[in-house]
């Protein structure tokens, strides 16, 4: 059962992707290949997917919220560009594939990231079955998430701020929670949900967003190049400071801090608005309660 719903979610956002996708070559099609192979890559599509089931516990997944699932996939395609690019962890395998600057070259992959963004934008000032109310609420809440107080800040921080524990968990808020939160927040839009249900949506994103960081980094670690489909021991290795949770702590003390995060998570999980089993099944297969580190 549950595998027919994944299916399906995982169908309609690809299949929306694809659709997306067939406008991009209209000017020069090499960087429309760029873009192509970014989005349509074999990501694990999770804030995606996770929109999309709490779509379906809050009334049903409609048009408008495929549209938000796929302009969350395509920011974050494009937030992968610029994250493997040599200036930033220098990375050169994602997704089992040679990343977007190794494939295409650095300039290519840097315009390509740009116009995604600019065309998840316009996904969302378009999006169907909506108001242009709605539609703007939309763009902003996704361009306040990428912008100088979200995902470029975060990235800025994390590429060049000293590491301490309270300033590890801002920049997990800004670089990875700000998208989970995004989307979170759409979906309260379009399905209008009352100021604590919202607020209660904002919580558990940026929560996911910390569990979600803590379990990268620590895959980073304890992950293989097949499983993880891109090359581990980056944080440690790409220019500048260490990244992530590991350089403030051992590889244990972040094991416990992940597992410590997870459960709070687990219990967020009560809230009406994300009580489906496939949600926390969803949870559980991308980030486990229990690892062994
Ligand atoms: C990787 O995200 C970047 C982080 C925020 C840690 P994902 O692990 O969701 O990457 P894909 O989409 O599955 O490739
Ligand atoms: C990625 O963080 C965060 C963003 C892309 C915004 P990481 O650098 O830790 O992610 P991976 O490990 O390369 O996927
Ligand atoms: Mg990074
Ligand atoms: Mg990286």
């Amino acid at each position: 059962m549950r595998r027919d719903v994944d299916t399906l979610h995982q169908d309609l956002l690809q299949t929306r992707l694809q659709d997306i996708s067939r406008g991009f070559d209209a000017v020069s099609d090499p960087l429309g290949r760029a873009m192509r192979d970014a989005v349509l890559s074999s990501g694990k599509r999770f804030r995606g997917m996770l929109l999309l089931l709490a779509a379906d516990a809050s009334g049903g997944v409609d048009e408008t919220m495929v549209d938000a699932a796929a302009a969350i996939e395509m920011v974050h395609a494009a937030s992968l560009i610029f994250d493997d690019m040599p200036c930033m962890d220098n990375a050169a395998l994602r997704r089992g594939q040679p990343a977007t600057h190794v494939a295409h070259g650095e300039s290519r992959a840097l315009l390509a990231g740009i116009a995604l963004i600019t065309e998840a934008m316009a996904v969302l000032a378009t999006a169907r079955g909506t108001d242009g109310q709605t539609r703007a609420q939309l763009v902003r809440i996704l361009t306040r998430a990428l912008g100088p107080q979200g995902l470029c800040a975060g990235q800025d921080l994390d590429l060049h701020a000293d590491k301490s524990q309270a300033g590890i968990e801002r920049e997990q808020d800004l670089k990875t929670g700000v998208l989970f939160v995004a989307g979170l927040e759409m979906l309260a839009v379009v399905k209008d949900f009352d100021a604590e249900e919202k607020a209660q949506m904002i919580a558990f994103g940026r929560q996911l967003g910390r569990v979600f960081q803590s379990y990268d980094d620590l895959l980073d670690v304890i992950g293989d190049r097949e499983t993880l489909g891109k090359d581990p021991g980056r944080d440690a290795a790409a220019p500048g400071p260490r990244r992530g949770l590991l350089a403030i702590a051992d590889l244990q003390q972040v094991s416990r801090h992940y597992q410590a995060s997870r459960a709070q998570l687990d219990a967020m999980l009560r809230s009406k608005r994300l009580q489906a089993p496939e949600i926390a099944a969803l949870l559980e297969r991308v980030l486990p309660s229990a690892v062994s580190a």
